[in-house]
């Protein structure tokens, strides 16, 4: 097998926004209670906060930390999470059919993001809550002082305002088992008035809205018109959200739908430019994919698992080597689309279909921690356009899939091309990168992850990213074996 991958440095797609390198943290399961906080562990520090998880989360550089929610910020009730911790309620979190005690709450996480170097990307409720919740959360973050809110915010410890920049306008309102489910319509006027009050009360906000939960869902496309037909000119982001999964076990079937992911980003873009035109705007509506991941390897265990506990295992997923092919092939895609997708959540974290698991004697790492980690930490720059050639296949949802999936990141300060590449096939390939018009000095690293039976799970740390000794320059080529079903990169240093 063979494949080539030429490299042009003004042929650019975008700077890459390091907010495309957030995830989401979500009250579910054992990611707050236990992942994040667990006061009776003994990695815990002061706050009860895990040091293990923390410098785990510093690993894979995540920029944003979407919060509270998903599904259960439509059921929350902000104001039950600040306080001292014995005057917070206990309530049923209808969400996920959980308890939730609140006992990690907003000034908990805000303490949380800036011992990890993250920052917060704020959603409200719009399901069961509305425009004066939110007039109030905001008040309560991002006000100086000498309100009811912000006192209450300096009362309760945090004499600065937290300045959270980013804002969800709710989560998935597309879907009938959100609370407070809504028509486009409903949702659009809903959150273009709950906008409006924000801005007033703070006018640097981002605006996030929601966008469809699903391709699959009926509304699709004609739920972005319709709401941005409401919101255009107060919100800067639209959401889109995407899970894949291999439930009929067809592993080149399942690689391929990174495709997917591109036709459905692209369907987006189209549509939000549509609605650009016909307002006769000049504002760029741009998309946050805020929930992406592999999914499904606990949907039978969670349909077992009784309600009403704490912190229960829920979305448990251990994912295995295919699923860390998937989420690189996923990643190469965002990256593909960096001119337009700016912010993108893995989903999510820690424990709930999560790079990083817990355990009551430390974490350990799945398998799709790794290409995330590498693509967060090299994948800065600037996106350039990847004009590459591969033997294909068709499978069964999908037609000339190319085994190669490829792309290069331009880090000018570094002078350095970074070269990500994904062999989908069961043969070694080789994999020729041509730089035009520079000249590439050294291979600064070349490594891949590869070797690992597809249905392997990374419980027992066996799984590492590896040194590729296959791979030799010459004229500014860089020559190659890509390993069979193999997750690669490359960085290369350009001569001055
Ligand atoms: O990430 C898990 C859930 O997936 C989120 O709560 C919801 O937004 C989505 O359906």
């Amino acid at each position: 097998m063979k494949g080539k991958l030429t490299v042009d440095l003004s042929d650019q797609i975008s700077t890459i926004d390091n907010r495309i390198y957030s995830a989401l943290i979500e009250h579910l399961g054992r990611a707050v209670y236990d992942g994040l906080y667990n006061p009776d562990h003994p990695k815990s520090d002061d706050n009860g906060f895990r040091q293990d998880v923390v410098k785990a989360v510093k690993d894979l550089n995540i920029d944003l930390i979407r919060y509270p929610g998903g599904n259960f910020v439509s059921g929350f009730n902000w104001e039950d999470s600040i306080g001292p911790k014995d005057k917070r309620p206990t309530r049923l979190d209808l969400a996920w059919r959980s308890i939730e005690t609140n006992q990690f709450g907003l000034h908990e996480f805000m303490k949380w993001t800036s011992q990890t170097g993250t920052r917060p990307d704020m959603a409200v409720n719009l399901g069961s809550r509305g425009i004066d919740a939110a007039r109030n959360l905001i008040e309560y973050c991002n006000f100086p002082g000498g309100t009811y809110w912000s006192d209450l915010r300096k009362k309760n410890g945090a004499k600065d305002p937290f300045k959270i920049k980013t804002w969800c306008l709710g989560n998935e309102m597309d879907g009938d088992w959100q609370i407070g489910h809504k028509t486009a319509a409903e949702y659009g006027r809903l959150a273009h008035e709950t906008a409006k009050v924000m801005r007033l009360v703070d006018p640097d906000i981002d605006l996030v809205v929601s966008g469809s939960s699903t391709r699959e869902m009926a509304t699709f496309g004609s739920w972005e018109e319709t709401v941005l037909d409401h919101t255009y000119d107060d919100v800067d982001y639209l959401s889109l959200h995407r899970y894949y999964d291999n439930e009929e076990n067809n592993l080149h079937n399942f690689l391929a739908k990174s495709i997917d992911l591109d036709e459905f980003i692209s369907g987006i873009v189209a549509v939000c430019d549509a609605v650009k035109a016909r307002k006769h705007s000049n504002k760029t509506i741009n998309l946050a994919l805020d929930e992406w991941n592999v999914w499904y390897h606990s949907h039978k265990q969670d349909d077992e698992t009784a309600p009403w506990q704490n912190a229960p295992h829920l979305l448990e997923d251990h994912y295995n080597f295919e699923d860390a092919l998937m989420v690189g092939t996923m990643l190469i895609t965002l990256l593909k689309h960096a001119d337009r997708v700016k912010i993108a959540c893995l989903a999510q974290l820690v424990n709930v279909i999560a790079p990083i698991m817990t355990d009551d004697q430390g974490i350990w790492l799945q398998s799709i921690f790794f290409p995330f980690m590498q693509v967060s930490k090299y994948g800065r720059g600037i996106a350039l356009v990847p004009r590459q050639t591969s033997d294909t296949y068709d499978s069964k949802d999908f037609r000339a899939v190319p085994y190669l999936d490829s792309l290069a990141v331009f880090n000018s300060e570094e002078k350095e091309i970074v070269i990500f590449a994904e062999n989908k096939g069961e043969q070694p390939m080789d994999f020729q990168t041509e730089i035009q018009d520079s000249q590439v000095s050294d291979i600064i690293e070349a490594t891949q992850f590869c070797g690992y039976d597809i249905k392997q799970t990374n419980e027992d740390q066996q799984m590492s990213i590896q040194a590729n000794n296959k791979v030799s320059l010459s004229d500014s080529k860089i020559t190659a074996t890509l390993q069979p079903l193999s997750w690669n990169m490359f960085r290369v240093k350009i001569a001055e």
